[in-house]
């Protein structure tokens, strides 16, 4: 198995160019893998914003922001030792990934929790190519939250042929004018509202500033969130990205809805970008998504290099099929689940640990949504469905609330089939699909595995305050 560490920081970066206005992102150095099977989650410290500021304290694998890069082709088995030396539980949990029930990484539900000074050996075969993650599910909004998230690329026998493979693991982080990581808990405002969204952006663990391509090139680039909450709204300007794979799953090549690649807290996205601008061009990478906070993340700085090629690349840019089981939506059953609560809902009461309470007395025990009127309380809710293992389902999720919900269901991934009605087109896939308020999607789905499964808002801090269930697989 291979390992491929983000190389040097953006201090690291603008020393080596002597401060100079054209800073380059770190780029991963593929090249540098070399056999891991050991994460340890521990307190450590990075230069996140620059060298004016202080470290900024945060939770990290091997002590990098974000963790080690895994990196291991279709079909092989990844091993992976976990060590915790953080002060409080831990687990990982493998994002996207179709994997035993017992791996999957949920204390109390699939596994013990990993206490301080013990580990967990994580093993399991990867059945699927794609851009994958790994983070813990225990304390998530402040373990994640506090920089504790990691890629799991698994690669394609036959990658689309392109110059250039990118990664970008998008994260945002709520700090002090000290550059330290703001309290977490106890805030009923973020839970109630769109969650922990922070106010400093990164890119690969820094503040991203320019983006150095070659005109001519075809790059692949592989989109991660990993913030809490935050969803990214991606414009290229005078580009065509290409999405090829949504959440780790092949897709029919197509340009994003409006030109913006949306991504949701836990989504990722394959893009092919075709680099057409002259030598020396300059183009803005935008974030529209907060069309209040719309700014540039980033500017997309083509190099003095002569074009790589005048025409792009003849060579399709589609993914190779993952044996995904198709649902069979002729004999599927039909499931529906009703996302409520927040602020300016109109979720009047829900049930919590077999207690019926009305908002009010719920948002004084810090829970302010629910599932088909059923807020998480723990390991015995009873699940939101029973599922006959090897069945299709047809799986409606209505948004009956005023925010945005990006529902992420463990060990599986849905079917995109259409939204309010309209048909999806292209059909996609996705573990952690975002439904906009007022929404409703039609999704598929084929019960696959056995065991209790984790359905929850990505959103860490409503998944905190009730929004979560288990679908039980049987
Ligand atoms: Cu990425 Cu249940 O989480
Ligand atoms: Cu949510």
């Amino acid at each position: 198995m291979h390992l491929t560490r983000l190389p040097l920081s953006r201090r690291q970066t603008l020393g080596l160019l002597g401060g100079s206005a054209a800073a380059l992102l770190p780029l991963p150095a593929w090249a540098e893998s070399a056999a891991v099977r050991r994460l340890t989650a521990a307190p450590g410290a990075v230069q996140l914003v620059g060298r004016r500021y202080p470290a900024t304290e945060v939770w990290a694998y091997d002590g990098q922001v974000p963790g080690p890069i895994l990196r291991l082709p279709q079909g092989d088995r990844l091993e992976v030792d976990l060590v915790n030396r953080l002060p409080e539980d831990t687990t990982i949990h493998w994002h996207g990934l179709r994997l035993p029930n017992a791996m999957d990484g949920v204390p109390g539900i699939t596994q013990p929790p990993v206490a301080p000074a013990e580990r967990f050996h994580y093993a399991f075969d990867l059945k699927d190519a794609g851009t994958f993650w790994y983070h813990p599910h225990a304390n998530s909004s402040e373990q994640v939250g506090r920089g504790l998230a990691g890629v799991l690329i698994v690669e394609e026998p036959e990658p689309p042929q392109v110059d250039r493979e990118e990664l970008w693991v998008l994260d945002d982080w709520r700090l002090g004018e000290d550059a330290q990581v703001l309290p977490f808990g106890g805030n009923l405002h973020d839970a109630a509202h769109a969650g922990r969204i922070g106010n400093t952006v990164t890119l690969n663990g820094a503040i991203p500033a320019s983006w150095p391509v070659r005109s001519g090139e075809r790059v692949r680039l592989r989109l991660v969130n990993v913030a809490n909450a935050r969803t990214f709204g991606l414009r290229f300007e005078g580009h065509a990205p290409q999405i090829v794979a949504t959440d780790g799953q092949p897709c029919t090549p197509h340009a994003p809805a409006d030109g913006v690649v949306t991504l949701g807290a836990g989504g990722r996205c394959d893009l092919i970008l075709d680099m057409g601008g002259d030598p020396g061009a300059r183009f803005r990478l935008l974030d529209e998504h907060y069309a209040r906070f719309a700014y540039e993340l980033l500017e997309i700085a083509y190099t003095e290099a002569a074009p790589l090629r005048t025409n792009p690349l003849d060579a399709s840019v589609a993914l190779p099929a993952n044996p995904l089981p198709q649902p069979e939506l002729a004999a599927a059953g039909g499931l529906e689940v009703v996302l409520a609560g927040g602020a300016m809902g109109g979720l009047a009461a829900a049930t919590l640990a077999g207690e019926r309470l009305s908002l009010r007395e719920l948002a004084r025990r810090g829970k302010v949504w629910a599932l088909n009127g059923q807020v998480h309380a723990g390991h015995d809710d009873p699940p939101l469905f029973r599922l006959d293992r090897g069945r299709s389902y047809r799986l409606r999720i209505a948004n009956d609330s005023s925010f945005e919900h990006p529902m992420h269901l463990h060990g599986h991934h849905l079917k995109l089939l259409g939204r309010d009605g309209r048909p999806a087109a292209p059909e996609t896939w996705h573990d952690t699909l975002m439904v906009a308020p007022g929404e409703t999607v039609e999704t598929a789905l084929v019960a696959e595995a056995p065991g209790r499964w984790m359905f929850h808002c990505h959103v860490l801090e409503h998944q905190l305050a009730g929004m979560m269930a288990t679908i039980e697989i049987a």
